[in-house]
């Protein structure tokens, strides 16, 4: 990939690092510290190469937030061509223009707190839990409207276009089923009027399929995989190369996801991962990745029990049953592990002890990541209505662009497993009954639902990779 091809001329891509960025993006993890300072000023600027293809000043420059008042200033796109009078605009024309149309009217619903629908809204975001939401909500408004997904159709399953749809990884079968199964309102009828491209490789699928048996760990014959299709549809087809793969996605939730780019950086540089493996010390780039909950879909899709108590009448502390998977969890273990009445932590829970009911019982979940950063845990927290207590270092939250975690979370660093109790025993009653009905009120957005329902999981991920698009303006292409 020669992006050095078009950095001088015509950028590949614009950023809008001023406007989207501000509404939703610069306050993650501000607040929580969930990634290294170093991390937390690098969205804004795609990557840490040493030739982004337009600097934050030059898109200062082509948009100043204050120097032209009109809203609609952003929609001159035209790469220096102009576009004449009367000529029937091009589906690249139209599409670009309904972006640059549908971040003038998410800034002006965050100006004026208000929103613009054409459509009687069922739901309407409100409270602190979210960072901006009017913000939030006009997004997804426009984003029901507009967001239009292309699914690649070249490959076969089980390693395209199926994935694991029960268990651990579910939510990389049921998105990837979802956005190839036809029925979705956010698929494109065809690839030119997609505003994104779906990538549908099960990487969860590749691991099970094409390393077994095992005989080596080695991360090559998945970044082959993943290279090749690439590889194929982007001498197929325009899309690819006319973004740089910044209008591309692929979604898994699968441990060893982030790899997929390791062999080769700068060829997905600018691609969208969406990862339950949200490791920012591990290459998660918090401004071009997406982070979505991995969850336990024991039963399919059925509800999880409702079991959950009123939060004035919940007994415990604070409650955690689980592995001993990683160093995160050993650590709490040496300090806790059935020593506490109010700190209840079990690696196996006894045989009269139901999880579940549990939760419910609990005012906070311990959350610690395991192998990896990500934990079905904090999704049954959250449903069963007990606050979690996230103990991970460098996992950005997902839909962190959007909600505020510290208002229904509890965020404790590794190295102060000792002061867990200590921690929760300082906090208020008020304050955790503010962050309790938090949890309640952010349920809705972890929801699965098939086929996905506005504001559940699914919209949620998808809302994730809208803000992206919208924060990137493309180049015209060349006249045929
Ligand atoms: C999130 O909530 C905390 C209070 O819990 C507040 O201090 C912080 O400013 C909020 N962050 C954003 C981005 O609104
Ligand atoms: C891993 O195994 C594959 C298939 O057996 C083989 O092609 C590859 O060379 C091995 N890689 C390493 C680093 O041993
Ligand atoms: C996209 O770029 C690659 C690498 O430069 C090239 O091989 C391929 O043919 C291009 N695709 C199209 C559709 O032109
Ligand atoms: C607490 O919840 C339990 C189980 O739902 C119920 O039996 C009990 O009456 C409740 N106690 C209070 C004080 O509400
Ligand atoms: C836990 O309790 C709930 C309701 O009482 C029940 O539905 C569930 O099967 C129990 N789980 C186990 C593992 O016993
Ligand atoms: C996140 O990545 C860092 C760097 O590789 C690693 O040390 C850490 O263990 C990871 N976190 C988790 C919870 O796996």
């Amino acid at each position: 990939m020669a992006m050095a091809d078009f950095t001088c001329t015509t950028s590949p891509l614009l950023l809008y690092p001023f406007i989207i960025l501000i509404l939703f993006i610069s306050s993650i993890n501000h607040h929580f510290h969930f990634f290294p300072c170093s991390h937390s000023h690098s969205h804004h600027s795609p990557s840490n190469d040493n030739h982004p293809p337009i600097s934050p000043e030059n898109t200062r420059n082509i948009f100043q937030p204050n120097s032209n008042p009109t809203p609609d200033s952003d929609v001159v796109v035209d790469g220096g061509r102009g576009v004449e009078k009367g000529k029937k605009k091009s589906p690249f024309e139209r599409m670009e223009e309904g972006l640059a149309r549908a971040r003038a009217v998410i800034k002006a619903a965050s100006r004026s707190r208000s929103y613009t629908s054409n459509k009687v809204e069922r739901f309407v975001p409100r409270g602190s839990v979210y960072i901006n939401s009017h913000a939030f909500h006009q997004s997804h408004v426009e984003m029901e409207k507009r967001f239009r997904v292309w699914p690649y159709r070249e490959g076969e399953p089980p390693l395209f276009h199926e994935g694991p749809m029960a268990d651990i990884y579910s939510i990389e079968g049921q998105l990837i089923d979802e956005l190839v199964g036809g029925k979705s309102p956010f698929l494109a009828r065809n690839p030119n009027e997609a505003i994104v491209y779906f990538v549908p490789i099960s990487i969860t699928n590749i691991i099970r399929f094409v390393y077994r048996p095992y005989t080596n760990y080695s991360r090559d014959r998945l970044q082959n995989i993943v290279k090749d299709y690439i590889g194929i549809v982007s001498s197929k087809y325009p899309y690819w190369n006319r973004s740089s793969g910044a209008d591309h996605f692929l979604v898994s939730c699968h441990d060893w996801a982030p790899d997929v780019s390791a062999a080769d950086p700068k060829f997905y540089q600018y691609f969208i991962r969406v990862l339950c493996n949200a490791n920012s010390s591990e290459g998660f780039r918090p401004a071009i990745d997406v982070s979505m909950p991995e969850i336990y879909l024991n039963y399919g899709l059925e509800e999880p029990p409702k079991l959950s108590r009123e939060s004035t009448n919940r007994s415990i502390l604070a409650f955690f049953a689980g592995g001993a998977h990683g160093d995160i969890r050993n650590h709490l273990f040496a300090y806790w592990k059935e020593k506490d009445v109010d700190v209840c932590v079990y690696e196996y829970l006894p045989e009269t002890l139901n999880y579940t009911q549990l939760m419910g019982q609990s005012k906070f979940c311990l959350c610690p990541s395991g192998y990896e950063v990500a934990s079905p845990r904090i999704v049954e927290s959250i449903y069963s209505g007990c606050v979690p207590v996230i103990i991970s270092d460098s996992y950005v939250l997902p839909f962190s662009d959007v909600l505020n975690w510290s208002r229904f979370s509890v965020h404790i660093p590794v190295v102060k497993i000792p002061e867990i109790k200590k921690i929760l025993l300082g906090i208020s009653m008020e304050e955790y009954l503010e962050k309790q009905r938090g949890v309640v009120q952010v349920q809705r957005h972890f929801v699965m639902n098939r086929p996905a329902k506005p504001y559940d999981l699914m919209h949620m991920v998808m809302h994730s990779v809208w803000l992206r698009r919208l924060n990137l303006r493309l180049p015209l292409p060349p006249p045929p």
